[in-house]
């Protein structure tokens, strides 16, 4: 690795050579700045249409609607954590899964798992029906490595049964550092793989003490250090996630991180911005005496800057503003999943997002996106009571196949295939509208023109708008959506949504 300064000095250089922080005005008035809420109801655009835009939806109508055809990704929520970080916006509940805890929980996490059970055994059977095999699987949360290895493997045992899946399929379950290093943390490790489980991903989110404490993750960063040894020994697939932007977060912080990552090595890591809810981190940014205790624009390029010149320099390669592997073979074919356009997923459990195409039936739809109930006692109760969980949803038109095709695909690179060729030519305004943006971004140096393999046109993220990833493709949303998320968030107070001022802090914080 660098020594610190000489890094900091080439960050620096390398900000200055894409004209920053000269043309933050001018991004900032296009729309492109970085923001410290949650965009669409998520902490990275990795989902189209985002949650926030989606609207109440006639569950039978949907499940008659969608087609699932040959193959689709399953995620699986387990909705319990034993901390609730001040940080995070998921639909989680507390439960330590100690056995004091597990006596006085009222049978919560019993009938969670059998509801979610029930969801899985009515899916399973559609997906048998219509011959639709699995290719990958997902069991995140919350933190699904805190239930026992009885409930897990039940678990298990429920996906084995009931689903065809592809042999080969990557089956990553997400645990914490503190249920990796807990007792026993190690052998409910070793038996998941043994059950079939090929990659572990978890959360450590600093190395920092002082980001830690306030980010209430219950630990000091000799336990994570912990866990990634025993996440290498067990297993050769790993992931380990990490924030920036949190509160007191800063440059230094993030070079702590990168030091300890040099010595750590992951296959693959994940390394998002802070974006904040209506959680306590969201609270504290809109409050004057905590505010300061954020880093500014400004430190978040530097940062951002550091993280990608040092992984490269470590060997890592970076497959998005986000995510980084150490070889190939690691990249997280969920993550591409969620992101592409055409691939189908199906979650089950509360807040759940599944997407897939249109029953040939269905003339007037090119898929449905669709959401479960995100309250986890009302989730509960809706399938005990035989009924589907489907809460909300929309139809992907014609419209919205144009957007996910800039709203995902400029991330790493867009081409048109005939589909999108006939989707312009059936929205002419509108592609009209996405013309001027992209003409407007590529002015300003945002996103970049390039040939794909075949020579053929396309359009992707510069150096400069990676750096803004989520916010620019942000900008993308359809005006349906767009329209849906203002609708909702004129309801709360939105200082996080805003683009900051840039007379705020032209210093460079480290
Ligand atoms: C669903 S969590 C599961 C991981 C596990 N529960 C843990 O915390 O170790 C997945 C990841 O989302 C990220 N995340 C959660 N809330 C976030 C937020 N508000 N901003 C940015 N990233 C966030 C964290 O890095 C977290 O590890
Ligand atoms: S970050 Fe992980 S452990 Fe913390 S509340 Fe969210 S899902 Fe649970």
């Amino acid at each position: 690795m660098r020594p610190r300064e000489a890094a900091f000095d080439e960050a620096l250089s390398s900000l200055r050579r894409l004209g920053i922080p000269a043309v933050l005005p001018a991004l900032h008035a296009a729309g492109v700045g970085v923001r410290r809420t949650v965009l669409g109801g998520s902490h990275s655009v990795a989902i189209y249409p985002p949650i926030d835009s989606l609207t109440p939806l006639e569950p039978r109508d949907a499940i008659e609607g969608i087609g699932w055809g040959k193959e689709t990704s399953l995620y699986v929520h387990i909705a319990f954590c034993e901390t609730r970080c001040t940080f995070c916006h998921y639909a989680v509940d507390h439960y330590t899964g100690k056995a004091d805890d597990a006596a006085t929980d009222d049978g919560k996490v019993t009938r969670y798992l059998a509801a979610l059970k029930r969801e899985l055994a009515s899916w399973g059977v559609r997906l048998a029906r219509s011959g639709t095999a699995v290719s990958s699987i997902y069991i995140g949360g919350g933190t699904p490595l805190v239930l026992d290895r009885t409930a897990l493997s039940d678990l298990l045992d429920a996906l084995y049964d009931q689903y065809d899946i592809l042999p080969g399929a990557e089956i990553c379950i997400e645990g914490s550092p503190l249920t990796i290093t807990a007792p026993g943390g190690s052998e409910k490790l070793r038996f998941l793989r043994e059950r079939g489980v090929t990659r572990l991903s978890f959360g450590v989110q600093s190395f920092d003490d002082t980001v830690l404490k306030y980010a209430a993750r219950g630990y000091k960063r000799d336990i994570p250090l912990r866990a990634c040894a025993i996440a290498a020994d067990v297993f050769e697939n790993w992931n380990l996630d990490l924030i920036q932007g949190l509160y007191k977060g800063s440059p230094s912080e993030t070079w702590g991180n990168i030091e300890q990552i040099a010595d750590i090595r992951p296959p693959h890591l994940t390394w998002y911005h802070g974006r904040f809810g209506d959680r306590p981190q969201g609270r504290w940014y809109n409050t004057d005496s905590r505010h300061a205790g954020f880093e500014d624009e400004q430190a978040t390029l530097l940062g951002r800057t550091l993280i990608w010149q040092q992984l490269a320099a470590l060997g890592y390669r970076q497959t998005d503003g986000n995510r980084f592997v150490r070889d190939q073979q690691y990249t997280d074919p969920f993550k591409q999943i969620r992101t592409s356009v055409s691939r189908h997923l199906l979650g089950i459990g509360p807040a759940s997002y599944s997407r897939a195409g249109a029953a040939a039936s269905n003339a007037d739809s090119r898929g449905y996106v669709i959401r479960n109930e995100p309250d986890i006692g009302r989730y509960i109760e809706t399938v005990s009571a035989g009924n589907s969980p489907i809460a909300t949803g929309r139809v992907i038109g014609p419209d919205e196949v144009l957007a996910t095709s800039y709203a995902t695909g400029l991330r790493t690179g867009r081409v048109e295939d005939a589909e999108l060729q006939i989707m312009r030519l059936a929205r002419p305004q509108l592609s009209r509208h996405y013309d001027t943006l992209a003409r407007q971004l590529i002015d300003l140096g945002a996103l970049e023109e390039y040939r794909g393999d075949r020579g053929e046109a396309g359009l992707r993220l510069s150096e400069l708008g990676r750096l803004f990833e989520d916010e620019t493709l942000a900008l993308f949303f359809s005006p349906a959506v767009k329209r849906e998320l203002e609708r909702k968030a004129s309801a709360t107070d939105v200082r996080t949504g805003q683009i900051p001022n840039t007379a705020e802090g032209l210093s460079w914080a480290h």
